[in-house]
């Protein structure tokens, strides 16, 4: 017989639960969230607290922590802007993307920074980067405050996809193939993993 560990989240640390959530629910995608700040400032981050919501309507959802009550650069940048491109994180550029998720003041790129190649979009104003493989413009539509022991300390944000930009060497028979996107998810801790054995099941009709 299996023995569990129960614990209620209300007794523990918040970031002994951070620790141990992250590490219970894996692997979560990863993107690369590029905006672009009222100075012109070309923002990247990246979110795995992160993952489709809906496909009618087509829509994102994203968790953006809050520091000490202050909003992280990316939420700002999607507050004034409404616009944000989601960048999938791969084998191939998740190393430079890894760096992005340093705090740099609000003047300062990141894409610059860690050498990522800002490329224009076509129904947004905010970038994405060339070397990310599939990138869904995104329009936000909600940002929903949530609360924490009687403190607001993050928001969930939702947006609408409005177009998907496909890297043509990942496309077989017009379908993405996993095994060319190569996509990675994020573990625990500082851990990341590639796709490994893929399970194909059939549904019962
Ligand atoms: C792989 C990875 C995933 C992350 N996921 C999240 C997340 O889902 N929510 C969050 O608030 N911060 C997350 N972070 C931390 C942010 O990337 C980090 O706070 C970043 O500096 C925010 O940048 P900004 O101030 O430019 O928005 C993650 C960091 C890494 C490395």
């Amino acid at each position: 017989m299996k023995t569990f560990e129960s614990i209620d989240l209300n007794d523990i640390d918040p970031k002994e639960a951070h620790d141990l959530l992250i590490s219970a629910v894996t692997p979560r995608p990863v993107a690369l969230i590029t905006t672009q700040g009222a100075n012109g400032v070309m923002n990247g981050a990246p979110f795995s607290y992160f993952n489709l919501a809906s496909i009618r309507p087509p829509m994102v959802s994203v968790g953006i922590t809050r520091n000490n009550g202050a909003l992280k650069d990316t939420v700002k940048h999607i507050r004034d802007s409404k616009m944000f491109v989601v960048n999938m994180v791969d084998e191939d550029n998740v190393e430079a993307i890894h760096k992005t998720a340093s705090a740099l003041s609000i003047d300062e790129s990141e894409l610059e920074k860690y050498g990522l190649t800002p490329t224009m979009s076509s129904t947004v104003k905010a970038p994405g980067i060339e070397e990310a493989k599939i990138r869904l413009e995104c329009r936000m539509k909600h940002i929903i405050p949530m609360e924490h022991r009687g403190t607001v300390t993050a928001d969930l944000v939702l947006g609408e996809i409005k177009q998907i930009h496909i890297d043509k060497s990942i496309l077989v028979d017009g379908k993405i193939a996993a095994s060319k996107l190569r996509a990675v998810g994020r573990l625990g801790g500082s851990d990341y993993t590639a796709i490994g054995n893929i399970i194909t099941m059939k549904r019962d009709k």
